[in-house]
């Protein structure tokens, strides 16, 4: 697909207001992409304009899941699932609320799966759509003090891995991409002392070329694929490398 060819093009970021998923969207959004963001909060500050905004909270599923079926046009070339929901600190699991564990789950889970079943007629009419995933090192490297994190982010990649295998690459193509180390962002911020040094931290943007070359490719060379994305925007398979681990002692579990 050329950039001509984008234009025309639609895509949906679910979780697109803010941090990685606004990176893509905004990405996709000065690609000519007509790009749809579903979250609680409209996108705001610079290129917020170009984005067409439908609230969706994913805490409250019969609203959630008929918001998704209404507002998915009903051809998509581009769909990216990035919302998330951080508990407010790291702690062990005997100390998470249940509150905190069932909104992970309908967050990080159960509205990847309502994304999945509202999108997939039409990415499948867009021949082939492709699902960008944003997923987390958490996958591959289970630690302490974030159980419910690491649990519903390895429970979404396998629910991704699973239905890539049902559907033909050549209707839909599955990618996932997560970040190298930790990315500042709304999410993150939440859980920091006001004082914290973000300099190691990555931007949100750095997904902005792996967002590009997945709309420009439909992601068909990446299908099926894992992708880390480093902080000089470059991208690689978790197949040459697996991602390392950003879990701490619960001395700094706050961090
Ligand atoms: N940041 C990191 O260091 C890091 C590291 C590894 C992986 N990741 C992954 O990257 C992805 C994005 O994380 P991020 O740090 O960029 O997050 P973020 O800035 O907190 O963004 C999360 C997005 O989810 C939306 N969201 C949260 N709760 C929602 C709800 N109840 N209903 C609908 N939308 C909701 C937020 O929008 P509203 O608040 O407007 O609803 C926002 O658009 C996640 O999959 C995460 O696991 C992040």
């Amino acid at each position: 697909m050329s950039g001509a060819d984008r234009r025309g093009a639609t895509a949906v970021v679910v979780g697109g207001s803010t941090g990685i998923g606004r990176g893509v969207a905004d990405a996709w959004a000065s690609s000519g992409i007509e790009t749809h963001v579903f979250s609680r909060s409209r996108p705001t500050g610079p290129g917020g304009e170009h984005l067409v905004w439908h609230q969706l909270d994913l805490r409250d599923a019969e609203a959630a899941k008929e918001a998704l079926r209404r507002g998915i046009p009903s051809r998509v070339d581009l769909v990216c699932y990035s919302a998330v929901y951080f508990t407010a600190r790291r702690e062990p699991f005997t100390r998470t609320t249940e509150s905190d564990w069932l909104d992970q789950f309908a967050v990080n889970v159960h509205g990847l799966s309502w994304t999945l079943r509202a999108a997939l007629p039409a990415l499948r009419a867009a021949t082939p759509g492709m699902f960008l995933h944003i997923s987390s090192e958490v996958v591959y490297n289970a630690g302490p003090h974030r159980s419910g994190y690491a649990a519903t982010k390895a429970a979404a990649s396998s629910l991704i891995g699973s239905v890539s295998q049902e559907i033909d690459p050549a209707e839909v193509t599955f990618v996932q991409a997560l970040p190298a180390g930790m990315v500042d962002s709304p999410g993150i911020r939440a859980r920091r002392s006001a004082d914290f040094d973000y300099s190691g931290y990555m931007a949100p943007a750095a997904f902005a070329p792996l967002a590009v070359e997945l709309a420009r490719t439909r992601g068909v060379p990446y299908a099926g694929r894992a992708l880390v994305v480093h902080e000089d925007t470059s991208w690689a398979s978790v197949d040459d490398a697996l991602p390392v681990s950003q879990s701490r002692s619960l001395a700094n579990s706050h961090q």
